[in-house]
């Protein structure tokens, strides 16, 4: 995702309007709580924590100048159930606790074409690991893309992990839709995966 150097923008200043940036562990309410891995710039994120005050939004980004573009849209819209962290999701397990979150949305991740470098794909087997170890039984995890080799590939690697519920090859649009898929939407079709953890399955096997 493009977003120019932000010249004002500090971790010193994101740190004074309450984003988290150091790796320590989370203490969350119990109400029902969704992590975004990679918002961008937060249309999405910010979008659910406002129609939904009763349940908290988190949103995780590696990018300071992108993450401000959160920060921005937290403070406009005065989102209290809304947390910000300024962080890579290798560290996921430091932040979150097992089994403490309702669902995962992935939107729009890198799809980093090349062989050698689809490791760092989110949705590849050692993020899979970690996602579902923060998810509770039954969570959902939500996958769109606009990248037919990522989603088909991702199907792959998701499906050892989670239980398919719904697989779509032209998503129709919706009130909750990202930056990017505002963008790629103009160009071709959307595609989404919905899949549900079901920890016991796993442990059956
Ligand atoms: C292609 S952009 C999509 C942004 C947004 N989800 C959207 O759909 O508009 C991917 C985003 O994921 C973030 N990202 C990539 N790897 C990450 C990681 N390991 N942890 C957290 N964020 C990451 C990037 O900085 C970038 O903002």
């Amino acid at each position: 995702m493009r977003q120019k150097k932000l010249k004002y923008v500090s971790p010193e200043l994101l740190e004074s309007q309450g984003v988290l940036m150091n790796i320590e562990p989370l203490e969350l309410k119990s109400v029902p709580t969704f992590l975004e891995v990679g918002s961008g710039k937060g249309l999405f994120i910010t979008s659910l924590a406002k129609d939904n005050p009763e349940c908290v939004y988190i949103a995780m980004e590696i990018n300071m100048n992108i993450c401000y573009r959160i920060l921005e849209k937290k403070l406009a819209l005065n989102l209290d159930n809304l947390i910000i962290i300024l962080g890579d999701a290798e560290n996921l397990l430091s932040y979150l606790k097992p089994q403490s979150i309702d669902g995962l949305y992935l939107n729009f991740s890198d799809p980093w074409p090349k062989k050698k470098h689809h490791k760092r794909r989110l949705t590849a087997p050692t993020f899979m690991e970690k996602y579902v170890q923060i998810l509770k039984d039954q969570a959902f995890i939500q996958f769109r893309t606009d990248q037919i080799d990522l989603f088909d590939s991702s199907i792959e690697y998701m499906h050892q992990y989670i239980k398919m519920e719904k697989i779509d090859y032209h998503l129709e649009p919706s009130k909750y839709m990202t930056e990017y898929e505002i963008r790629k939407r103009e160009i071709g079709p959307i595609y989404q995966l919905i899949g549900k953890v079901e920890h016991h399955a796993k442990e059956n096997i």
